[in-house]
């Protein structure tokens, strides 16, 4: 087959590390990719966001399959044009794409469909919502944007103030533009956050071993959110009756849903959900790979992707079938200093080859922000690489991730020491 992986960060490298072991596979193409997908994939010139341009470009190269890797090309409406001219996507369409696209519509469905989610409501004039955060009797409380934001969108306000300052800056500034000409202000939930992703292929689902993603930026998951600072996969949170609860009572009633709504979701869903003491909400969805979690949860795939993500792409999973190994899996991202603020780029990248080979066969070290600049490998985004360990238990898997991390080196090189320490 060939494959088209469209996407640049360390999630798509992570993909098309897996991919490039398939027995199926004759060429692997990543568009734009990265240095990373580089070694493993023919990468291409082509933004993943211009639509007509990829479109074009797979036809051209008679592509057998695409897998899209972010949102906001989905949400383009990749899928659909490709469809169209009769290439097999792993991607839902427009519609599906929705689901993460707009909050709104999303957290109305999960009410709609009996989906367990915090309680919320919905504005578009800023003094409407402000009288509203007297509900919450100065607690704490959460103000989302409705479209997508770059993971920037929600604020999780200590008080008043903050939700106010958050509601201004999203419905009078524009700080997202028109993502923000909606907001939802929604209770705000204690608990531990757990990721559980599923393969859809319109009908049915095969659920994915969950993980667990470090959002803030700082130790003990201290200061801002970022994209994630780190990942493991199993979350021991995670247990088998929170499992058969997910399946039953958040991914049946969204299938139903979507047959209801006669959306054909061909992809993955992510579920991000707020767990405590055996009660569960989802927070929210997303209709892609989770980012770094994919890195965490790929090493531990024991099947071939390849026939999994066809499958699903062709709305029917037959035969196919997804094993897994029992060994946990860490993600630990190294960072440029600054982020998730303003940071510097173009530092010389070095050590990555030598970790890898002292990793044992137990480290892969994923490609985010990474650029070659006269042949040298540089910093060039805020998440910079995705260093991947696994290993019997995830104290080991742990240990051999740090080990690597210590033998990489760039100028201002930023990481969490403490990744997986709630589960340790
Ligand atoms: P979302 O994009 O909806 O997942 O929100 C991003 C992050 O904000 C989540 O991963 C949580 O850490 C936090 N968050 C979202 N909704 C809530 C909520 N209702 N209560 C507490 N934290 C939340
Ligand atoms: N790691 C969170 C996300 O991919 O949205």
């Amino acid at each position: 087959m060939r494959v088209l992986i469209v996407g640049s960060g360390g999630r798509e490298h992570a993909l098309a590390w897996k991919l490039a072991g398939s027995p199926m596979l004759d060429q692997l193409f990543c568009a734009p990719g990265n240095p990373g997908t580089a070694r493993v994939a023919k990468n291409i010139e082509v933004e993943a966001e211009d639509v007509k341009n990829i479109t074009n470009w797979a036809i051209r190269e008679q592509i057998d399959l695409v897998v899209v890797g972010p949102e906001i090309p989905l949400a383009l409406g990749l899928a659909d044009s490709l469809r169209l001219k009769g290439i097999k996507v792993f991607g839902p369409g427009k519609d599906g794409a929705l689901l993460e696209g707009s909050k709104v519509w999303a957290k109305r469905q999960m009410k709609k469909w009996g989906i367990p989610t915090a309680d919320f409501a919905v504005f578009d004039d800023f003094d409407e919502a402000r009288h509203h955060l007297s509900r919450f009797y100065g607690g704490p409380v959460v103000i989302k944007a409705d479209g997508l934001a770059a993971g920037k969108g929600v604020i999780v306000a200590s008080g008043p103030a903050e939700a106010e300052q958050a509601l201004y800056d999203i419905l009078i500034e524009k700080a997202f533009g028109p993502a923000g000409d909606r907001v939802i202000i929604e209770q705000c939930l204690s608990g531990e956050e757990v990721s559980v992703l599923a393969l859809c292929d319109g009908k049915d689902l095969i659920m994915l071993p969950s993980a667990q993603d470090h959002k803030a930026i700082g130790e003990k998951d201290s200061g801002p959110n970022t994209g994630g600072m780190g990942a493991y996969s199993p979350s021991p949170l995670y247990t088998a009756e929170l499992d058969r609860k997910t399946r039953e009572e958040v991914f049946l009633p969204l299938l139903e849903g979507f047959r209801n709504e006669k959306i054909d979701f061909r992809g993955v869903i992510y579920a991000g959900l707020m767990v405590s003491h055996n009660q569960f909400n989802v927070l929210e969805f997303n209709v892609r790979f989770g980012d770094p979690e994919t890195q965490a949860i790929l090493p531990r795939l024991k099947s071939d992707l390849l026939p999994l993500l066809t499958a699903a792409a062709d709305g029917c999973f037959g035969e196919a079938k997804a094993e897994w190994f029992a060994d946990p899996a860490v993600c630990i991202i190294m960072a440029s200093e600054g982020y998730p603020g303003h940071y510097e780029k173009g530092f010389p990248i070095s050590g990555i080859d030598q970790a890898e080979v002292a990793g044992d066969g137990k480290v892969s070290v994923f490609h985010a922000g990474t650029d070659l600049k006269d042949g040298q490998l540089v910093t060039a985004g805020g998440r910079v690489l995705g260093v991947t360990a696994w290993d019997k238990d995830l104290a080991g898997a742990v240990k051999y991730a740090y080990q690597a991390v210590g033998g990489i080196d760039f100028k201002g090189a930023y990481y969490r020491r403490d990744i997986a320490y709630r589960a340790l």
